[in-house]
Parts: C-alpha cells; structure tokens; sequence
C-alpha cells in the first residue's frame, strides 16, 4: 500500500440518494410536472420521463442498504420526502414518520451513518399551490416541517444537511425554466434566493437547538468555470460567473455552516458567442471538451482540487456530498472515482480538512429530466424487474475503503 495516498483515519465512504429519485410513488410538484410536462411530444418517449416506481428503494432500502454495507460503505447520504410527511397542510402522517425512523434504523444497524437532508428540491402540492419558494410563507411551513423532523429524529441522526443545492434549484426552476415551475425570472431566482438562504438559516438554528451537538451542513454543488480560450471578456464572465453562482452562496450562509457539503460533476466552459447578437455560453459540452460522460459532462477531476483549495478558506470541516457519473457501461467510473479521489487527496495533503466522501449514486435512478437514461449507480438497476447489479466498479471502490487509500 502506498502510503502517501492514505486518507484521514475516520474518514466516512459511502453513496447518496435522494427521495423523488429512488423511492418510487411519490406525489409532488415534480411528479404532476412530469405528468403534465408538454416537454415530452411521444407518449412512448414520455414513459421514460416518469419517475413511477423509480427503484422502489421505499420498499426495498433494507436490501439496498444491505448492498451498501457489502460495498464496505460507512455512510450514507438520502433524504426525507415532505409531501409524504405532510401531504396535507399540518397534517403530519405517522406511517411516514415511522417509515423514515425504520430507514434510520435499518442504516444505524448496518453501521452506515445517516447524513440526512431535509428538502431536495420537491414540494409537496400544497406548497406548489401556494406560490412555492416564491412565497415567503413557504419558509415559515418549511421551519415548522423541520422542527418535527428533527424532534422525531434527534437520537437517530448527528448530520443534518436542510437543503439540497439551492443554487441548482434556483438556477434550473427560475433562470433556464427546465425543471418546474419553468420560470426564466430574475426577480423570481431573486426572491428565492432571499427566502432559501433564510430557510437554512432558520433551519441551521431549530436544528441546534433540538440537538446542540447535531452538525448542520449546507450543500453547494460549485461549478469549476473557466474562460474558453484566453480572451479577457470570457476570464472576466468567469469570474463574475463564479461569484454569482458559487461564492454568493457560500457567503450568504457563514455562520451557519458547522460543514460545508461539496458537490460536484464536471468541468464548466464559459463564452460571449455571437450568433446573431452577442449571447453567453455557459457550457459543459463545448466541442473542444475532453472526456465526457453519457449526458456530455466534461470529466475534469483537477476541478474537484481547486474548489477544495478555495472552500478551504472558510476553515469549516468538507464533506464530498455528491460526485460521480452517468456511465452505463461501467467503462469510466472506476477511472472516474480514483481521479478525483486523487485530486481530494491532494488537497486534503495541502491542508483541506476534507472528511468523507458520497458517491452519487448507490442506484441507477430517476435523473430529473434525463429521466431514467443516465445511469449513476454504483449498482445497476433494471427499472422492469427492479433486479440490482452491482457494477464492477463498485468493487473498485470498496476496495480504496478497504484501505482507506488509493
Ligand atoms: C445533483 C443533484 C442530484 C443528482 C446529481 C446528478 O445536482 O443533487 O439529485 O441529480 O446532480
């Protein structure tokens, strides 16, 4: 074993998930979107689009955290669906609560320790009715929603994460209008902003207070943006890029922070283009990318170090929350994992205190709206038989958390 590319002692393994993507069943803003969505002009294209059973994981969890434990897995990363919680206003539905304390349960007996995250990014219908995230009242039921989970679950759960990806949320919902409610608002993304950052805030402060020894951590997922070519309007887009879209958020919840939750995918390209008028292009596709993924990411793993060494600055403890790649094949994932582990190494050896880190996904599952063709799992899924696989890459990273180094 070389011993040079050794993690920290404790350092946490595992995979993520989240609800709307994995459970199957779910009814909320997204699952009557992808009903009604006109995005889809094929029936039988639009089949694809339906999250439906997904992986069935609200049945099936005990025989995928069992798969998760088998991989050598020491975390692991979901979270709690509210519209089945609180499918009415106020009415919170006890068999739900009961479900997620058997989730945390069956994880806790499998020695897989919960990271918990409290919305991502669906709504119950009630909250869609009312306005959504654009609603400042939203904050005030999200609080209340989080004041009971976190009394129901306070012996069961030390890291808490209130929300996932803001930025993505806001930026795919209310900028680029793909994920619903499909809005392209400034002043909507705004308003959102406003009331998601109070809503963690908020969140950060109930939690502790249930639970004062509870780690409270917000997730981010950065984008490495560069200039394409060296032309100074791109490097200065780049820049004001990264501000808007990562550094804002990082710097709107110090304070309430006990981690900071990293996420991230791929390599970001930016650009003033002209065709017809001067337009910018934000991109992970452009031509000249390098390797990409089955939905065109750019694999660029020296991206993963250089945000490390930035977010080090704030000197708050860094979980790798979320990083993979949709590879059906199984060809890259293997290479996908050790490069950017190497890449985490380096910065960890450089003074980040980077403590675990989640692959996503543990499951093949509902990818928003790529639908069911991008395949994340470390574990194949055939969403027919809900047969599972595991992937030989799976085996290549347990083997690293067998050792603890690469
Ligand atoms: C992240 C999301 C997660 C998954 C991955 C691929 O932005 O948090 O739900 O879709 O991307």
């Amino acid at each position: 074993m070389d011993s040079s590319r050794t993690f920290p002692k404790g350092f946490l393994w595992g995979s993520a998930t989240s609800a709307h993507q994995v459970e199957g069943n779910t009814h909320n803003d997204w699952s009557e979107w992808e009903i009604e969505s006109s995005k889809f002009k094929v029936q039988s294209e639009k089949l694809n689009f339906i999250s439906g059973n997904a992986c069935d994981h609200y049945n099936r969890f005990k025989e995928d955290f069992d798969i998760a434990k088998s991989l050598g897995h020491n975390v692991h990363r979901f979270s709690l669906e509210w519209s089945r919680i609180e499918p009415e206003e106020g009415k919170f539905d006890r068999e739900a609560i009961e479900h997620y304390r058997q989730v945390l349960t069956a994880l806790r007996e499998r020695g897989l320790e919960p990271f918990v995250t409290i919305w991502h990014w669906t709504n119950p219908i009630w909250i869609r009715d009312i306005g959504g995230w654009e609603n400042k009242k939203t904050i005030e039921y999200f609080m209340r929603f989080v004041e009971r989970v976190s009394q129901e679950y306070k012996d069961l759960v030390k890291f808490w994460m209130p929300l996932n990806e803001p930025e993505t949320y806001i930026g795919l919902s209310f900028v680029a209008g793909r994920f619903p409610p499909q809005k392209k608002s400034f002043m909507s993304a705004n308003r959102v902003f406003k009331n998601l950052m109070q809503a963690h805030r908020q969140a950060y402060t109930a939690i502790k207070a249930v639970s004062p020894h509870a780690q409270v951590g917000a997730s981010h997922y950065a984008l490495y943006i560069d200039a394409q070519g060296n032309h100074w309007q791109n490097r200065v887009l780049a820049e004001f890029l990264h501000h808007i879209r990562n550094k804002r958020f990082w710097n709107a919840l110090q304070g309430y922070r006990d981690f900071f939750g990293l996420q991230y995918y791929h390599h970001n390209r930016v650009a003033f283009t002209l065709r017809g008028k001067p337009h910018v292009r934000l991109d992970v596709r452009f031509p000249s990318a390098q390797e990409t993924t089955d939905n065109g990411w750019e694999i660029y793993p020296q991206g993963i170090y250089h945000l490390l060494k930035e977010i080090s600055s704030y000197k708050e403890p860094i979980y790798i929350t979320e990083n993979g790649i949709a590879d059906a094949t199984d060809t890259k994932r293997e290479k996908f994992i050790t490069d950017h582990l190497v890449q985490v190494h380096h910065a960890i050896q450089e003074g980040a205190d980077v403590r675990g880190y989640f692959y996503w996904s543990l499951l093949d599952n509902f990818e928003w709206d790529n639908g069911f063709q991008a395949r994340f799992g470390l574990v194949e899924v055939d969403f027919k038989t809900q047969e599972r696989k595991i992937r030989p890459s799976a085996y290549a990273y347990k083997n690293i958390i067998e050792q603890n180094s690469l």
